[in-house]
């Protein structure tokens, strides 16, 4: 496995939809494998292929915590699709790795019933409540471009991207 370059706002890869994928083989497990490894080693609980530079409909997530003796437990999606929400929504501090150490509160569907194929190309659901709902509404987004600062208002937007300038400025100097 090999760790990847996480591409940060407003990389022009992060803006494009991303394409189905139409076979699941060792290429594409490579890859997933790639994108955990490198998901891990930035501390991140969801990462699309997108942020890794690849406009392919995929995401890897694991919200299990290690660090608390849990074992891991990673999720690969392959063209994931949300095909129920429920009405209800709420709001949570979301971040992401490719606007580094900014976060927000964004306004997510409370569940999710999301379809997609696995590491083996398998169909698969999960029905998805509380932190996965939210990660997995956060990278789907992802695939279609979206980015969880374009869910906020445009004030907060300004103001958060504003803080990220300044770091990047920080870290320069
Ligand atoms: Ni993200």
């Amino acid at each position: 496995m090999a760790k990847m370059k996480i591409f940060e706002y407003p990389h022009p890869v992060l803006k494009q939809k991303s394409e189905k994928v139409n076979r699941v083989d060792d290429d594409l497990r490579h890859l997933l494998n790639d994108m955990l490894e490198t998901m891990y080693d930035a501390d991140g609980v969801g990462l699309a292929a997108p942020q890794v530079g690849v406009s392919k409909r995929i995401v890897v997530i694991d919200i299990s915590h290690p660090d608390e003796g849990e074992e891991q437990k990673p999720l690969f999606l392959i063209n994931p699709e949300i095909i129920w929400h429920s009405e209800e929504k709420s709001c949570q501090n979301e971040g992401c790795l490719s606007v580094p150490e900014q976060s927000a509160e964004v306004e997510r569907y409370k569940q999710v019933r999301v379809h997609y194929l696995d590491y083996h190309g398998q169909e698969q659901e999960i029905l998805a409540e509380g932190l996965l709902a939210i990660a997995l509404q956060h990278e789907i987004d992802h695939l279609d471009g979206i980015l969880y600062i374009d869910r906020i208002s445009r004030l907060k937007r300004q103001m958060l991207l504003k803080k990220l300038q300044k770091l990047r400025q920080e870290e320069q100097s």
